[in-house]
C-alpha cells in the first residue's frame, strides 16, 4: 500500500545520510573510510581523535532511526516498523556510497528509542557495562544487540522483538570482520587508534 511504500522510502532516505563521513569531511579530517576499521560509524570517527565528532556521529546516526520510526508511527506501528527497518538498511547500504555504509549499532539504538523507549536504558546498560570492562566497542554491541530481542519479547513486544531479531542478525553479519578480530585477539580497543 502507498503509506507503507512512502514509509519505506522516507526511512531509507533518512537512514542513508552518512553523518560520520559528512562530519569528518566538514571538520577537515579527510575520509574516515581511510582510517582504522574503514567504517563510517562513531567508533571509527573516534579513531580520528575527535571525541565531540564521534559523539555527534553517534547521536545523529541514532536519531535517524528514532525519527524514522517515531514519525512514521503516527500512521500505525506497522508504518513505524517499516520506516525504521528502511532507515536501518539505508544506514548499512546507502546508495550514495555504493551501498557501503555503517554497521548499524547507532541506528539500532535510535530505533529502539523510537519504538520502545525503555529499551534505550537496557541497551545502554549492557553496552556501557561491557565497554567499561572489556574496552571493545564491537563486543559490547554484539552482546547488547543479542540481548535486545530477548528483552523485548519478555516485555511483551513480540512484533518489535521479531524486527530486532532480524536487525541483530544483520548487525552481527556486518560485524564479521570484528568477530574474527575478537577471536584472534586483534580487535582494537576504545581509545586506541588501530
Ligand atoms: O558500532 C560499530 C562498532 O561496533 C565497531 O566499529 O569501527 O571498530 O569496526 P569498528
Amino acid at each position: 500500500a502507498l503509506p507503507t511504500l512512502a514509509a519505506l522510502a522516507f526511512g531509507y532516505l533518512l537512514g542513508s545520510i552518512p553523518f560520520g563521513l559528512i562530519l569528518t569531511r566538514m571538520a577537515g579530517l579527510g575520509d574516515v573510510r581511510q582510517i582504522g576499521s574503514g567504517n563510517i560509524g562513531a567508533t571509527n570517527v573516534l579513531r580520528t581523535g575527535n571525541k565531540k565528532l564521534a559523539a555527534a556521529t553517534l547521536l545523529l546516526d541514532a536519531l535517524k532511526g528514532t525519527a524514522a520510526a517515531a514519525i512514521a508511527s503516527r500512521w500505525g506501528l506497522d508504518a513505524g516498523i517499516a520506516a525504521g527497518f528502511a532507515a536501518f538498511l539505508g544506514h548499512l547500504f546507502p546508495v550514495w556510497l555504493g551501498f557501503k555504509g555503517g554497521k548499524g549499532v547507532a541506528t539500532y539504538v535510535g530505533l529502539l528509542l523510537g519504538l520502545v523507549p525503555v529499551m534505550l536504558a537496557v541497551f545502554a546498560a549492557v553496552w556501557i557495562g561491557l565497554a567499561y570492562i572489556t574496552r571493545y566497542s564491537s563486543l559490547s554491541a554484539l552482546v547488547a544487540t543479542a540481548a535486545s530481542p530477548v528483552v523485548l519479547w519478555f516485555l511483551g513486544h513480540e512484533k518489535v522483538a521479531l524486527l530486532f531479531l532480524v536487525l541483530t542478525i544483520i548487525t552481527w553479519w556486518k560485524h564479521s570482520a570484528n568477530i574474527s578480530r575478537l577471536l584472534s585477539g586483534t580487535e582494537s580497543k576504545i581509545g586506541s587508534k588501530g
